[in-house]
């Protein structure tokens, strides 16, 4: 056997997993998880790869869940309008009502909760923030993700994307989920192993990045032994 042929019989075929996170039980699991260590160690790589003084107007959460990343970017940015899309209206609910718990008073940011597929967004102009965590994995063609990225952003957009790292197999898969979500229910650790699963290694994303033309424009890198992260390229 050649080399690349053992090369390439040690990697797990991706398995997609539904898109939408829509079953009751399974909304409730992923909005009361503890993911305060994986996020709050996301957004600080986000924050020490933004430009100085870096300050958006408007900012576009893509896939927002229940709104755990959602406060956290509505937190950083004072000064800017929001929109949070997710195709899933609990999901969305559960991202409002998160939310709604800050002071709204002091601040007049525009929010927009926003209910639709990815795939079908259209913006009524650029954002000068798109962020989006955990999402692509879930979308069957990922360059519809993509598309929907570039039809939100302009040549002086800061795009930020992160996501799961599919493991070499299952075993490994089972292994992370032990490690990171020992203590979580059931239906959050099938979840977690289907999404492993459904994710993207980098050698994927990095030939996504290059075939829609924006190697040029945006940086990947593996953070963790889980995630990688996508960002525009300082200017
Ligand atoms: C794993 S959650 C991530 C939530 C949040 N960004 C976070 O970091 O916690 C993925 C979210 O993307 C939504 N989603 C999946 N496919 C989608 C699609 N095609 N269009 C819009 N939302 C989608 C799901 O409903 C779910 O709420």
């Amino acid at each position: 056997m050649k080399n690349w042929e053992q090369t390439y019989l040690q990697y797990q075929p991706r398995i997609p997993e539904p898109e939408l996170m829509e079953e009751p039980n399974q909304v409730v699991s992923y909005a009361n998880a503890d993911f305060e260590s994986a996020h709050s160690m996301i957004m600080n790589l986000f924050q020490n790869r933004l430009p100085l003084k870096f300050s958006p107007h408007s900012v576009l959460d893509l896939g927002s869940g229940p709104g755990d990343m959602s406060s956290r970017l509505f937190q950083m940015f004072p000064n800017a309008n929001f929109t949070f899309l997710d195709g899933s209206k609990l999901m969305l609910d559960f991202c409002e009502k998160r939310l709604s718990t800050f002071d709204l008073k002091k601040r007049n940011n525009k929010m927009v909760f926003k209910n639709e597929l990815v795939q079908e967004f259209v913006p009524e102009s650029s954002y000068e923030l798109v962020f989006s965590n955990s999402l692509l994995h879930h979308v069957h063609n990922p360059y519809e993700f993509w598309s929907a990225i570039q039809r939100s952003i302009d040549d002086d957009s800061f795009t930020f994307v992160c996501d799961l790292l599919r493991p070499n197999s299952i075993s490994e898969a089972h292994h992370l989920v032990e490690r990171y979500a020992k203590n979580e229910s059931e239906i959050l650790k099938n979840d977690f192993l289907n999404s492993l699963l459904a994710a993207f290694r980098l050698d994927e994303v990095t030939e996504m990045i290059s075939n829609i033309r924006m190697n040029h424009k945006l940086n990947v890198e593996i953070i963790s032994d889980r995630h990688w992260i996508c960002y525009s390229k300082p200017k």
